[in-house]
């Protein structure tokens, strides 16, 4: 790396920003050397209802153990809201843009957004949803979704927000996982013009699976108001039952190890995992992230363009946002609809300051070149941010020179589901920038790069990225299976949390994460398990076995590659193609159908009969040339005809 590729903090930035240099290293170190005590003092960002007295009591070996702020008590919606009221009331709390640049926005309030929660809430409470219930939320991105996730925590009950890009196989999958008391969906959700049969699939999820039938309420939301069944009992609309009840709902007092929410991500073996957060130190977490590495000040208005189906869309859209009383902008659209200004057209329509996106927009657009950039104004970004995946030196450097006209740094913030928040970003004040790298870690994380056998490796290094020690905004366990999140995290490097990403440290302490080194593929930002889209294919009655890796993609950054083996006497054609495109998006949705197809006679195994991923990921990469050993292969031809058979397009 030059030096000439390396963006200084600019001047102004340095003397205003929450934090510079001096400052972020002065914090660093004692938020390692006295973790108690740095984190004692940031927990009172929040309004506790009885204070704690004890910080942090976190163990990464035996059962794993991890309590913050285990001795006080909360409410979360209260956090987000209700202490907002006599400072910013009628300040904008969710800045609504729609799906179509034609239909009107929407601001709400802090005031107004209280009273909406409040009302949803005893809706919820009316309903008969307790405490400690689960709520499944299958919702657009409307301001639904957030009032939803805040009246939950009002009332104590756990949310589970499912993305509403997923089939109702997924969805009946996770309602059944955690055993959901209740549903919350809409009519039809709406993206780039074209309806999502949201309440067609809850149905289908309820209707198919007999193991939901603990869903004894379905709140529905009006939205497009396309036409849906409604099952007398169960099904009520949002708009009739919030119309029955007060707008005031007093929120429950919650201890700080409360679970606030689950949120399924997918592992590199077996089902989806229920990832649980905790309700004091999450929103800690949330909020101190949220603040400070977008460096976000008063009277700012703030752009995360994820969706609230994803961790991103809850820690910083919702709850990082809200508990810090900014105005957070809520976009039900897609980037390319109806054209490819759509992002920056809004940016100037709302005079948004920060904005935070994921590296696969950005290089769909960059493909449509500067002009529908260009051809709008921006004139109020400050900061850009980006997540989701590693990004490529080439779209960091025209994010940076032409979304934000050399002027705005970029936060490239590295974190998971698993994480809460942000864990390896950039301070905008604080640290020189490197395109493609996250640069330097957050307060109190603490990265060790270690090699395959779990030797911790310093100074200039490349391997597995390893977290020492406990952060707030940790998650807790997996929902019903400790054991499993054990295993998962805290067992191939013991006493560390081991993050499943590749990562290479510089000379400068820099930190660049290559990607995952477990069989997750990361498309276009969303994470998916290459078993689950293998199980989803061996269940079609042609198929006998399927393997599946990713390989590079331009503007998905990985795409998913299929090997599949049909079953004697099936012949792999076109259509049958097509038809398990098909299946794998009913099985699990859009986001998982494989990019590449390729019908194999054989899969290259080992004599034990493993199959022999390496060598599959290889042919998928095109890179036949670091085959490696193939001997130990039960039969070596099989490879040559994989490669012979290779796909394209
Ligand atoms: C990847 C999304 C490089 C990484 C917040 C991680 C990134 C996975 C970055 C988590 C980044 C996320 N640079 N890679 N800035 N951000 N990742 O759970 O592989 O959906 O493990 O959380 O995305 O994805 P998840």
């Amino acid at each position: 790396m030059t030096a000439s590729e390396i963006f200084p903090v600019p001047a102004e930035l340095a003397a205003s920003a929450h934090v510079n240099a001096a400052r972020y290293q002065e914090l660093y170190d004692r938020s390692l050397s006295d973790p108690e005590g740095y984190w004692g003092e940031v927990g009172q960002r929040l309004d506790w209802i009885k204070p704690y007295t004890e910080v942090k009591s976190t163990s990464f070996s035996g059962d794993v153990k991890i309590r913050w702020y285990e001795d006080g008590t909360l409410n979360v919606s209260a956090n987000c809201l209700d202490r907002h009221l006599a400072t910013r009331g009628d300040q904008v709390a969710i800045l609504w843009e729609p799906d179509s640049p034609e239909t009107p926005h929407r601001a709400i309030t802090y005031r107004e957004m209280h009273g909406e929660v409040c009302r949803l809430a005893n809706v919820l409470k009316a309903r008969g949803v307790k405490r400690g219930d689960r709520v499944t939320i299958y919702l657009p991105m409307i301001p639904e979704a957030a009032y939803a996730m805040l009246a939950c925590a009002r009332i104590g009950a756990v949310h589970s927000v499912v993305f509403g890009g997923f089939s109702p196989e997924a969805l009946a999958g996770r309602i059944e996982d955690c055993g959901s008391a209740c549903v919350i969906t809409s009519d039809e959700g709406l993206r780039g013009g074209k309806p999502v049969p949201l309440k067609a699939n809850a149905d289908q999820a309820l209707s198919t699976h007999a193991a939901t039938a603990h869903v004894h309420t379905v709140l529905v939301v009006r939205h497009t108001g396309g036409k849906v069944e409604m099952t007398p009992g169960r099904d009520v609309w949002y708009d009739e039952e919030c119309a029955k009840v007060a707008a005031d709902c007093p929120p429950e007092e919650m201890s700080a190890e409360d679970p606030l929410f689950i949120l399924y991500t997918s592992g590199s073996t077996g089902k989806p995992k229920g990832v649980l957060h905790s309700s004091g130190g999450y929103l800690v977490y949330a909020a101190l992230t949220h603040e400070l590495v977008f460096d976000y000040r008063p009277g700012e208005v703030y752009w995360c363009t994820a969706d609230v189906g994803w961790v991103t869309g809850h820690s910083y859209i919702v709850y990082g946002p809200l508990a810090n009383g900014a105005t957070s902008l809520m976009f039900e659209g897609v980037p390319t609809y109806p054209d490819a200004s759509r992002f920056w057209q809004a940016i100037d329509k709302h005079q948004v300051n920060i904005f935070y996106t994921a590296p696969t927009a950005i290089r769909a657009l960059m493909r449509e070149g500067d002009s529908p950039v260009t051809s709008t104004s921006r004139a109020s970004l400050r900061l850009l941010g980006s997540v989701g995946e590693p990004i490529n030196p080439e779209a960091w450097l025209w994010y940076h020179r032409v979304v934000g006209d050399g002027r705005c740094p970029i936060v490239d913030t590295w974190w998971q589901t698993e994480t809460g928040g942000i864990l390896i970003s950039p301070l905008p004040g604080a640290m020189a920038l490197k395109p493609g790298s996250a640069t330097k870690p957050f307060f109190g994380i603490k990265p060790v790069i270690v090699d395959a056998e779990g030797v911790p490796l310093e100074g200039e290094a490349e391997g597995n990225l390893c977290i020492a020690e406990s952060w707030p905004g940790q998650m807790r366990t997996i929902y019903g299976d400790h054991k499993r999140f054990v295993e998962t995290y805290f067992s191939t490097y013991k006493g560390m949390y081991f993050t499943g990403d590749g990562c290479r440290r510089d000379a400068d302490g820099y930190y660049w994460i290559t990607g995952r080194v477990d069989d997750v593929v990361n498309v276009s930002g969303h994470r998916m398990g290459t078993a689950e889209v293998e199980s989803a294919l061996v269940a079609h009655p042609k198929v006998a076995e399927a393997a599946v890796v990713g390989y590079p993609h331009d503007i998905k950054g990985q795409g998913i590659y299929a090997y599949v083996t049909l079953m004697e006497g099936e012949e792999g054609s076109d259509a049958l193609r097509a038809e398990l495109a098909k299946w794998v998006r009913q099985e699990i949705g859009p986001i998982a159908v494989p990019d590449l197809l390729q019908f194999a006679p054989g899969l290259p195994k080992t004599r034990s009969g493993k199959i022999m991923r390496r060598i599959l990921r290889k042919i998928a990469e095109n890179d036949y040339a670091n085959l490696g050993d193939i001997s130990t292969l039960a039969d070596p031809a099989v490879v040559q005809s994989l490669i012979d058979n290779r796909q394209n397009r």
